[in-house]
């Protein structure tokens, strides 16, 4: 042992010193969350008049067109950096053709917020067929046969055409003004096949962000009552990454980068911190978290039972993600999680 100053240095380091006062917390804190680092997922849906709150997500809505207007201003005034857009049909089918109708919901929306807010908030649109067909799977259908082995029923989803209905959904996407497309069908190929769709439209400035690690996962439960694409058979299992599994995310998140992702993303956010910090280690593009439906209802459901402090638990999960690696999260509580950061 050292003698310290009047003998009173014990031969340990003293953690306490930096931690005594907020401002001195403040001063050592290692990761920051800033408005600018929250994405704010949104649901809107055709055919309503008011809002419908989503029960198993309180706070959260899906919105008529006028509601998110509203939503998306609060969204810019608050500093977020962006939106991603899910859109509602009235009118489901086998290939899920609202997607990619210029009139659809989701391609209206995009017209109109673009036209609100110009380039204020970055647009993000969510690409996938699952709310827009009938069945709820991300791509198209077909009889199993073959190598195409069913889960539980005589269809399977079908990798290749599925690609050509994602290019043109990417294309109307883009053509309705969303600034960044966000592919989340996890159907091998979706990257090369979008952005060849994308550029053979001109739109080469286009990025797309890939949801390239994502999981298949227990924790979309309460997305499912939001964005009404619950399977009508079978899982997602066969398409979406299997949960033990680390090794695959960073080939997947590869592959993704090869094909052409500008950007990636791992989700969910929470049960998958070691994913994020792999990625986030592995590529040099900007990595994304989606905190996803059920990571919100356990903290909303916990905090309504008094079990914990809401907003301190909700800040400690999206500073965890951040700390992970990741550098942006999407998350439910962007909007109002912006509001405590700012003041
Ligand atoms: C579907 C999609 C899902 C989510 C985002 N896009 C659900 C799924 O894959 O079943 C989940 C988001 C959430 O749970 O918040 N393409």
């Amino acid at each position: 042992m050292t003698s310290g100053q009047g003998g009173t240095n014990p031969g340990f380091a003293r953690g306490r010193r930096l931690r005594s006062t907020p401002a001195m917390r403040r001063w050592t804190a290692q990761t920051r969350l800033a408005p600018a680092d929250l994405v704010l997922p949104v649901f809107v849906k055709e055919g309503i008049s008011e809002p419908v709150p989503i029960s198993s997500m309180p706070g959260v809505v899906q919105h008529t067109p006028e509601s998110l207007r509203k939503a998306a201003a609060e969204a810019a005034e608050v500093g977020i950096s962006g939106l991603m857009l899910f859109g509602i049909p009235a009118d489901k089918d086998p290939v899920g053709s609202q997607a990619d109708a210029a009139d659809g919901v989701v391609n209206a929306a995009l017209q109109q917020l673009r036209a609100d807010l110009g380039d204020e908030l970055v647009l993000m649109a969510d690409l996938c067929l699952c709310e827009y067909t009938d069945h709820g799977h991300c791509g198209v259908v077909t009889p199993a046969r073959g190598g195409l082995r069913g889960q539980g029923g005589a269809m399977v989803v079908d990798n290749d055409p599925t690609l050509d209905r994602y290019a043109a959904v990417a294309i109307a996407q883009a053509q309705a003004g969303a600034h960044v497309i966000a592919p989340s069908g996890m159907m091998d190929g979706q990257v090369a096949a979008i952005r060849a769709g994308l550029d053979s439209a001109a739109f080469t400035e286009t990025p797309i962000l890939a949801y390239a690690a994502k999981y298949a996962s227990g924790f979309y439960g309460p997305f499912r009552e939001a964005a009404e694409g619950a399977p009508q058979f079978g899982d997602r299992s066969t398409y979406q990454m299997d949960p033990p599994n680390t090794d695959e995310a960073l080939r997947e998140v590869a592959q993704d980068i090869a094909e052409g992702a500008d950007a990636v993303m791992v989700k969910p956010a929470g049960p998958y911190l070691d994913i994020v910090a792999r990625v986030a280690d592995a590529v040099d593009v900007p990595v994304s978290a989606y905190q996803v439906s059920g990571e919100y209802a356990m903290v909303e459901a916990a905090a309504a039972n008094g079990w914990i402090d809401r907003e301190r638990a909700v800040l400690e999960t999206l500073t965890a993600i951040r700390r992970a690696g990741a550098g942006s999260v999407l998350t439910y509580w962007a909007v109002e999680a912006a509001r405590w950061l700012r003041c």
